[in-house]
């Protein structure tokens, strides 16, 4: 142990000079706060916590003009001086390779090319933060610096807590995020905690510290376009969406991911998108093929692609609800649709309103946060009758997780339920989960695995790729052979952001087979240490029931014990970093989410976490639905306890007849 080295006030003990803010850096919107003179104490007096005494009367009312301006107090002035970026591990200082690691991915979270508002510490969807302030960043780095393998890091909303004993085969760091007790589990409570600064919310892989980048989404977007032409337009399964138009909306942290997929997938796409700096991103990137500020321009460059039977990512400078509108105005058929305005915090800037523009969006946010509220109520209702009126010509709408359908009901639209009343049968359309994500991939264990390289070397991910395709057999089924062809063309679809990471949808044998191959590298000298994750949005990591869980019909969506276990079973096999959240991509309260890293570092250690950890991570989540019946987990499941006869079983369920249960309930 060396803890004796660890010294906490001299961490704060000179105060640095206020870094400068560069200009052309995206900031966060004030957050909502409605505290009173007690709780405005108690944010400064918490947020004092961190400094030695003798510099309080300094920052008290520094740190209380922050939460007046901002809603919350990020301790601006312990910010590192210029940018960050996850750099090669070995640059990092540490006592364990854990330690190393998670600092890069710490970093990561909040490179200025992958964080969405960096000097917020939100890494995405709008609110998602790595941690709730600069002296939490600092500290938690000081641990990490001094962490063994004999110690878990313990951090709490962001907080750390402390280094306490443990042993080689135990986590490293164990992370929770916004947990909070079901009284107070709302919205407006987690405002109160946020701001008074004893909640964060760790969305998914931004508090969790394995975000990487929009490619860990445009994997996803991409089964899921493919899945919705396959499932709903007929598209064969060797073929594309060549000569289908896609609309939807959002360029920012995960929906600029759909731009991307959409060109991957082969459609001719329209995203349109309120924030400029968003698109200026994504079109430097290459990640959008044109920009438009007319609705009028922008669909006719789409339907020309689309004649052609050519793949377009239009970005639309203007409000999804105009585009809508214009499409329905000129008659115009759009294949598939679907949202991704961050709605799962609508109210706090996720949603921008129809009739006013960016600006005024953030500056009526800031002064007049009720009449804010009413404008995205207006506008969703308006949203939600003109998607109706698209469905009703053909065109498929799926809810893409964002918790659009969601706000439209919180918006006071009834009808937007299957039973017309509430929400505890779920929405009149589809979330993407309930018709494709869950049957075809989750219910099966396929789900976003992904890995970093820590070396930061590129030559690493492309030797990765390829021992990840050397893992996939393409014949067994189409979801393999997707996946097989989405590694095999991802270096030349130039996907990364940030560290040089990669997404890839495998099973639960999939990932366990690529992990052990990697390690087997690393333990050769091949590639250097990896950093292997998952998004939370997965299917044994997520209890979430208008999303990943909407599939799941057995009355046992309103549970959260499955991502619990799932933590918990990940923890007990030595996971290196695990994490448990509320709210995640839906909101808080809506769900309950964790993920995990696990750093390779060649040894016989490690593959025997692999051979316990990688398959419970994934079959957990199959032996819940197959409990719910869900056909395709039920084959799975009844697969793994042939394969594994003498070390698992899955209970299997027995099916009662229809015929049945409606003779006795008329
Ligand atoms: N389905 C999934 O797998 C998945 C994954 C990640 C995120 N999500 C959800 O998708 C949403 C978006 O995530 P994100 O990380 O991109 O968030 P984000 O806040 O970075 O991006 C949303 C974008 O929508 C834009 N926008 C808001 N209102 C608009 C409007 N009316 N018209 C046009 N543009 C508008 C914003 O300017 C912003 O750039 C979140 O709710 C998130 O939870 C879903």
């Amino acid at each position: 142990m060396k803890t004796n080295e660890l010294n906490i006030p001299a961490l704060f003990d000179v105060l640095p000079e206020q870094p400068a803010f560069e200009p052309g850096i995206r900031r966060a919107p004030r957050r909502e706060a409605h505290l009173s003179a007690n709780d405005k104490k108690l944010a400064v007096r918490n947020a004092l916590r961190y400094i030695p005494k003798k510099h309080h009367s300094a920052l008290a009312p520094e740190f209380a003009r922050e939460l007046e301006e901002h809603g919350r107090i990020y301790g601006y002035r312990f910010r590192p001086e210029g940018k960050i970026t996850g750099r090669p591990i070995e640059e990092y200082k540490g006592n364990c390779i854990e330690g190393k690691a998670i600092q890069v991915m710490m970093d990561n979270n909040l490179d200025f090319e992958v964080a969405l508002y960096p000097y917020e510490l939100v890494t995405y969807g709008e609110t998602g933060q790595v941690c709730q302030n600069w002296m939490q960043y600092r500290l938690i780095k000081h641990y990490l610096e001094h962490l063994t393998q004999d110690q878990t890091l313990v951090i709490m909303s962001g907080h750390p807590l402390g280094l306490f004993r443990s042993h080689p085969m135990s986590p490293r760091v164990i992370i929770t995020n916004g947990l909070m007790i079901g009284q107070f589990d709302n919205q407006t409570q987690f405002n109160r905690a946020g701001a008074i600064g004893v909640a964060n919310y760790g969305q998914m892989t931004a508090g969790g510290m394995m975000y990487i980048g929009p490619q860990g989404i445009v994997h996803g977007t991409y089964n899921t376009l493919l899945g919705a032409g396959r499932l709903k337009l007929g598209i064969d399964q060797q073929s594309d969406l060549g000569g289908k138009l896609f609309i939807s909306s959002g360029l920012g942290g995960m929906s600029g991911a759909q731009g991307k997929a959409a060109v991957i997938a082969g459609a001719s796409a329209i995203i349109a998108e309120v924030d400029i700096s968003r698109i200026k991103t994504r079109h430097n990137q290459g990640w959008v093929t044109a920009v438009h500020d007319s609705a009028e321009t922008a669909v006719a460059e789409a339907l020309d692609h689309k004649s052609k039977g050519e793949a377009c990512a239009i970005a639309y400078h203007g409000n999804i609800v105009d585009l809508l509108a214009y499409l329905n105005e000129q008659d115009i058929l759009v294949d598939l649709m679907s949202d991704q305005t961050s709605c799962h915090a609508a109210y706090e800037g996720g949603y921008c309103p129809q009739g006013m523009d960016f600006a005024e969006r953030t500056r009526m946010l800031a002064q007049e946060p009720e009449r804010f509220r009413q404008e995205v109520d207006r506008s969703l209702i308006q949203h939600f009758r003109l998607i109706q009126q698209h469905v009703a010509r053909g065109t498929y709408f799926f809810d893409y997780g964002n918790s659009f359908l969601k706000a439209v009901f919180d918006a006071g639209v009834r009808e937007v339920c299957k039973n017309g009343e509430n929400d505890l049968d779920g929405f009149i359309f589809p979330s993407y989960v309930e018709d494709i994500l869950g049957p075809e991939l989750f219910d099966y264990g396929y789900g976003p695995f992904r890995w970093c390289c820590l070396s930061g070397k590129h030559e690493d991910l492309v030797k990765t790729d390829q021992a990840a395709m050397d893992c996939i057999d393409p014949n067994r089924r189409y979801q393999d052979r997707d996946n097989w062809v989405w590694v095999r063309d991802a270096e030349k679809n130039a996907l990364v952001v940030g560290t040089q990471c990669r997404i890839l949808y495998q099973d639960a044998l999939g990932r366990m087979n690529i992990a052990l191959r990697f390690n087997q590298m690393v333990r050769e000298g091949q590639i250097g240490p990896v950093m292997l994750g998952r998004d939370h949005h997965d299917t044994g990591g997520t209890d979430s029931p208008f999303r990943e869980t909407s599939n799941i019909k057995d009355g046992s969506n309103i549970m959260a014990e499955m991502a619990t276990q799932c933590f918990a079973g990940n923890a007990a096999r030595g996971m290196s970093m695990i994490a448990l959240h509320n709210g995640g991509g839906v909101g808080i309260g809506k769900s309950i989410n964790g993920g995990f890293g696990m750093v390779l570092d060649g040894s016989e250690r490690v593959d025997t976490i692999l051979r316990a950890a990688m398959p419970f991570d994934v079959m957990v989540g199959v032996a819940r639905r197959n409990w719910a019946r869900n056909d395709n987990a039920v084959a799975t499941s009844e697969e793994y306890n042939q394969l594994f006869p003498t070390s698992d079983h899955i209970t299997i369920p027995q099916l009662a007849d229809d015929s049945l249960l409606d003779r006795l309930f008329q």
